[in-house]
């Protein structure tokens, strides 16, 4: 049993065909492409359709990994879905993608760590199959944000899209893929209040009252937000670079959260060693899809570049809890 070691042996992503751009954002709050540019880097984000959900986008990037891992969805013995925006309060959203897939023999639950959840879901898949807990587990991060999005707030609009992936980890040993190298994850509650959905749970059952105050929308303190964002990847990524026994100079790629330019910006004067386009960034294109992000962000670098065996990336992520993480991917030949 300890020597089984996850891989992550598949990649997918989804996202929708709406793209809403900083001159369409113009039209509807009182903002400019050039505040939105400078500020945070984005130019589009992608919106879902109204008929189209979480589970629709997590199930469609579902099949695209396990089509990537030459995989039948009844190969799957676990589903993990990171998601802040759950097609229902119950059941969980990875019920309704298992039912979509037909991953019939597949147990499920839902993990929520807001936009780090990718790494939360990662991490447990990896606990569940080097314990011999599961085979073959289908991770997948997925969020319409668009539906908790208040589009009369300026200053939390112009940052969210939407949008899922996923990937498959097994630990089946003729499989070639990214070797989990070490994972770490972390949370203070202590500022929990900073990012925030206030109405919807039993705290605040939705109620006329809730929905006229608009506190079915999330709630952010930019600024408090942005303060902690690069600590606590910088020290995520120190953490889980020790753990793998690794120096920053091993690492090949890092991808960061794509919630700000900036905040990617100052993330990369840490990795000095790495050039620029060794940054991988779609928070231009897509804006900030929290929990999916670092994960289509992952499964585009994978299908641009063809990794060599030995290459690393290093994953890291920050968001409402507050919450963070870092993951290293080791390429063991042919991703
Ligand atoms: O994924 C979860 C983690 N989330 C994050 O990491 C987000 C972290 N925070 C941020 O990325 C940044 O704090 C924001 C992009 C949200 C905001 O940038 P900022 O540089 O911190 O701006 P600010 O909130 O301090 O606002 C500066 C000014 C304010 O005006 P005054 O008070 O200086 O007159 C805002 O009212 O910009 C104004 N403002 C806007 N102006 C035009 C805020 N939003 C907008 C807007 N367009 N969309």
């Amino acid at each position: 049993m300890g020597t089984l070691k996850a891989k992550i042996i598949g990649t997918g992503s989804y996202l929708p065909k709406r793209v809403l751009s900083n001159q369409d954002l113009e039209k509807i709050v009182e903002t400019t492409d050039d505040w939105i540019v400078t500020r945070t880097g984005m130019k589009e984000r992608r919106i879902a359709r109204e008929d189209e959900f979480t589970s629709d986008m997590g199930a469609d990037a579902a099949r695209a990994a396990l089509d990537d891992a030459g995989m039948s969805a009844e190969e799957i013995d676990f589903i993990l879905v990171a998601t802040m925006t759950p097609d229902y309060m119950c059941p969980s959203t990875s019920c309704l993608i298992q039912k979509a897939i037909g991953a019939t023999k597949a147990a499920s639950m839902d993990v929520g760590a807001a936009c780090t959840g990718f790494l939360y879901v990662l991490a447990t898949a990896k606990a569940f199959v080097e314990t011999g807990l599961a085979k073959n587990v289908l991770v997948i991060a997925s969020e319409k944000l668009s539906s908790i999005t208040d589009y009369q707030d300026r200053a939390t609009c112009v940052l969210f899209g939407d949008g899922a992936s996923a990937c498959i980890v097994s630990a089946a040993k003729e499989r070639k893929g990214l070797e989990l190298s070490g994972i770490t994850l972390g949370c203070d509650g202590g500022q929990a209040d900073i990012l925030v959905i206030p109405a919807g749970g039993c705290r605040q059952p939705a109620s006329n009252e809730t929905v006229e105050n608009r506190q079915h929308y999330v709630k952010m303190e930019g600024k408090e937000v942005f303060k902690h964002a690069v600590r606590r990847m910088e020290s995520a990524c120190k953490e889980c670079l020790e753990l793998a026994e690794l120096q920053e100079q091993d690492i090949s790629w890092l991808i960061p959260h794509q919630a700000n330019i900036r905040i990617i910006d100052a993330m990369a004067k840490r990795f000095k060693h790495l050039p620029p386009d060794r940054i991988f960034k779609t928070v231009h294109k897509y804006g900030n899809t929290s929990a999916s992000s670092v994960g289509i962000a992952l499964d585009e670098l994978l299908k641009q570049e063809s990794l060599q065996k030995g290459e690393r990336i290093l994953l890291t992520a920050f968001g409402g809890g507050l919450t963070w993480g870092a993951a290293v991917l080791t390429s063991t030949g042919d991703v």
